[in-house]
């Protein structure tokens, strides 16, 4: 059961000076020299709005440990945050009206999902023609243990109508100017399933202010996007919501667009389940080994699909042999996986990792391109060269 004294804790976050830190190298997009409190050895991809990504590295646990989850923050995080007076508002097309605090949500089951979250734009900075936005790379994603009640058990708190189909979150981000707030929705059928979170914790521990205290939306599978942080206020609507977070932003168009061509947002649809994926931690690109025989390792993904099998390749794509699948798995959260290479001499090498899922996807050899640079996941490959 998780304690209310827990919730009392305060929580700081904050630009520290470079000296505290090593200062990140410098390389497409990145912000040498600046380091955030608690996040120490991640790539600064933003420091305005704080955006910052795993180093490919660090895909070496299959739980990540908070100080390297990676954050995609919209906007400014709230100021000030207090859980005592936190308070979460469930209106719309309910029965009842209410407002739920912490030590109301601590009442109810508390659930576990171990869930991997991806950004939706992770792997944005690979796609050609360049998109605008973070250009991510590999590491907007990770795993986590979150912990809550179940969103359905919230909304039955409030009495479901039968006109209530979409369930909309809001935050508490300080929106700057004109700019509209971060607000999403999702359909009831997914805010229903017994996995969905309101969540209060993360790997064990209170929510870290950078990760939503005091509570998260936690939608397994999805885009990142659809699990807001920060919830202030939860709503039933008739409809899904239409503002700018949901259209045009995070849609996908329903027919495969030429690079370069724009998005027709009356032929597009709002991004839901992430993609098969897998992405090699090590060697990292640009190795260079001192040894034939080497070990190849990374993480697969495919949000609600299983991965069934991790496949790679050491000869630029010709013949692929099966990795080895670690035993670690849950339904949401991805597999690690290794494979040992074995090279016939010195040279430079081209792996590529590719992963197929439960439902018969594969990842392609080319991403699907579209203008934001949404849910990238063409076969990995990193070049090394081999000096032995
Ligand atoms: N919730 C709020 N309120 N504001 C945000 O900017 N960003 C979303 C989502 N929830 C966001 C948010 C996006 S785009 C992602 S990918 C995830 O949070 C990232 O969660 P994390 O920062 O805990 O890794």
């Amino acid at each position: 059961m998780i304690s209310r004294r827990d919730f009392l804790v305060e929580f700081s976050a904050g630009l520290v000076a470079a000296a505290a830190f090593p200062p990140l190298v410098a390389s497409d997009g990145q912000q040498p020299g600046v380091s955030i409190a608690g996040k120490a050895g991640m790539i600064v991809r933003s420091a305005r709005f704080f955006d910052l990504e795993m180093p490919p590295e660090f895909f070496d646990s299959w739980i990540t440990p908070t100080s390297r989850f990676f954050v995609r923050n919209h906007m400014q995080e709230p100021a000030t945050l207090d859980g005592e007076t936190w308070r979460l508002a469930i209106s719309g097309e309910v029965e009842k009206p209410v407002n739920l605090s912490l030590a109301d949500l601590e009442k109810l089951p508390i659930h576990t999902v171990t869930n991997t979250l991806e950004c939706a734009g992770n792997g944005r900075g690979f796609y050609q023609p360049h998109v605008p936005g973070v250009q991510w790379q590999k590491g907007a994603v990770g795993t986590a243990r979150f912990s809550g009640p179940r969103l359905g058990d919230i909304l039955e708190r409030a009495g479901l109508k039968v006109s209530g189909k979409h369930v909309m979150f809001h935050g508490l981000d300080e929106v700057p100017g004109k700019v509209p707030p971060f607000i999403r929705s999702i359909p009831i059928e997914k805010a229903m399933d017994g996995d969905t979170l309101v969540a209060t914790h993360m790997n064990g521990s209170v929510l870290e202010k950078h990760h939503g205290f005091p509570a998260r939306a936690l939608v397994p599978g999805w885009v990142g996007a659809a699990s807001c942080k920060w919830l202030s206020e939860i709503k039933l609507l008739d409809k899904e919501f239409d503002g700018n977070f949901m259209k045009p932003g995070y849609r996908l168009p329903n027919h495969p667009l030429k690079p370069g061509e724009p998005l027709n947002v009356d032929d597009s649809h709002v991004i839901t389940s992430l993609q098969v994926k897998s992405v090699i931690a090590s060697p990292v690109d640009g190795s260079i080994l001192d040894s034939r025989t080497f070990n190849v390792q990374g993480a697969a993904w495919a949000g609600e699909a299983e991965i069934v099998k991790v496949e790679i390749s050491s000869d630029g794509g010709s013949s692929w042999q099966p990795a080895r699948l670690h035993h670690d798995e849950a339904k949401y959260a991805w597999r690690l996986w290794s494979h040992r290479v074995k090279v016939s001499g010195a040279g430079e090498y081209t792996i590529r990792a590719r992963a197929i899922d439960s439902q018969g996807r594969a990842q392609p050899q080319a991403p699907e391109w579209n203008p934001s640079g949404y849910l990238y996941n063409a076969i990995d490959q990193v070049t090394i060269h081999v000096q032995a």
